[in-house]
């Protein structure tokens, strides 16, 4: 059975203590909630990996309490620096060159030089990090190819019965996951639209990221597959009018819309409704949800990426 804990200092000792005994643990983030192993064991990275039932080629990100403890695992490159200096913590993961040295767990980088690291902002995670004193392995806490979780409900939907216990701090702020940048090499690279918007990025660099487009024959964020964020019902993107058996998530000013990401339009409100808006979406529609269209620019990117996922053909079809 799992456990629903509030997440106070009473439930930090208790995931504390299931960490450093090897299991795992759902808890809350600023971008989503994660599923929560010691990064260094290999079995508890295992449990991660079988509670989601994920593809074992899809390396994990690892989550620490401050810049310092780093050296231990990897190199931080100086522009890795510069964005850890100007986004951390926060939502961004850097996919830094991986020490030889260094006591991560093969399974997390499944099999790369690298890994991805990042120093979550949320205040309960961070107690987290310092009371288990442990590099925290964790990937979004949903089953492999579903949505996911913004709330406590969505883990426990997902994951119940195959994880012992979920934090529960209530809804994520950012609501979507970390925007992932490849900084091992000389070219900055975006792996994955997130949380911080490309824009902000390059910004501080100075100069453009490369894309990578997600492409499933040759993942370059292994776990990048494209029907990713699969919801039950069909999704039909940038729908400008709703047809009579359809849902539809609207964004911005529009009619008929029985949910909506962002009346306002504003694609950061967006972001943080996204995935609890698409849970109730898909529980109330008959099958189909029309999605209005969502500008690219600021967290427009990361959401269109996501949705892109969740309308693409499922593996079974
Ligand atoms: O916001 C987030 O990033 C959340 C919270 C829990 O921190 N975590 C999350 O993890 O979204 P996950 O496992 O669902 O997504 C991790 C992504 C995957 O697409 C994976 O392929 C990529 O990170 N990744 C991990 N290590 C990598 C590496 N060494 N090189 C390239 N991509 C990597
Ligand atoms: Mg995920």
């Amino acid at each position: 059975m799992t456990e629903i804990h509030k997440l106070d200092d009473k439930g930090i000792a208790k995931a504390a203590k299931l960490l450093r005994k090897g299991e795992t643990v759902s808890f809350p983030t600023e971008t989503v909630y994660g599923l929560g192993a010691d990064a260094t064991s290999d079995t508890a990275v295992a449990k991660i990996y079988t509670a989601k039932g994920r593809p074992s080629f899809n390396p994990l990100i690892v989550h620490v309490p401050n810049i310092k403890s780093i050296e231990r695992y990897a190199t931080l490159s100086p522009m890795g620096q510069k964005l850890a200096d100007a986004f951390w913590p926060g939502a961004l993961t850097l996919v830094l060159k991986l020490k030889s040295n260094s006591k991560i767990s093969k399974l997390v980088s499944a099999g790369l030089d690298t890994v991805a690291i990042r120093m979550p902002a949320h205040g309960g995670a961070r107690d987290l990090l310092r009371v288990s004193d442990l590099p925290i392995a964790a990937p979004s806490a949903n089953a492999s190819g579903k949505l996911s979780p913004s709330e406590a409900s969505h883990v426990k939907q997902s994951l119940d019965g195959r994880i012992p216990l979920i934090l529960d701090g209530g809804s994520c702020a950012v609501g979507l996951e970390s925007t992932i940048v490849d900084v091992s090499g000389d070219q900055p690279t975006l792996l994955r639209p997130g949380g911080v918007a490309a824009e902000s990025i390059e910004a501080i660099l100075g100069c453009k990221l490369l894309r990578s487009d997600s492409d499933d024959t040759a993942p370059k964020s292994p776990g990048m597959l494209s029907s990713h964020y699969a919801p039950v019902s069909k999704i039909r993107l940038n729908a400008e009018d709703v047809e009579d058996n359809e849902t539809l998530i609207g964004f911005g000013n529009v009619l008929d819309a029985k949910f909506n990401l962002s009346e306002s339009g504003d694609t950061t409100e967006a972001a943080a409704n996204l995935f609890r808006i698409l849970h109730e979406a898909d529980k109330v529609a008959s099958g189909k949800i029309a999605i209005s269209p969502i500008p690219n620019d600021g967290l427009g990117l990361a959401i269109n990426d996501r949705l892109k996922r969740a309308a693409a053909p499922r593996p079974n079809e």
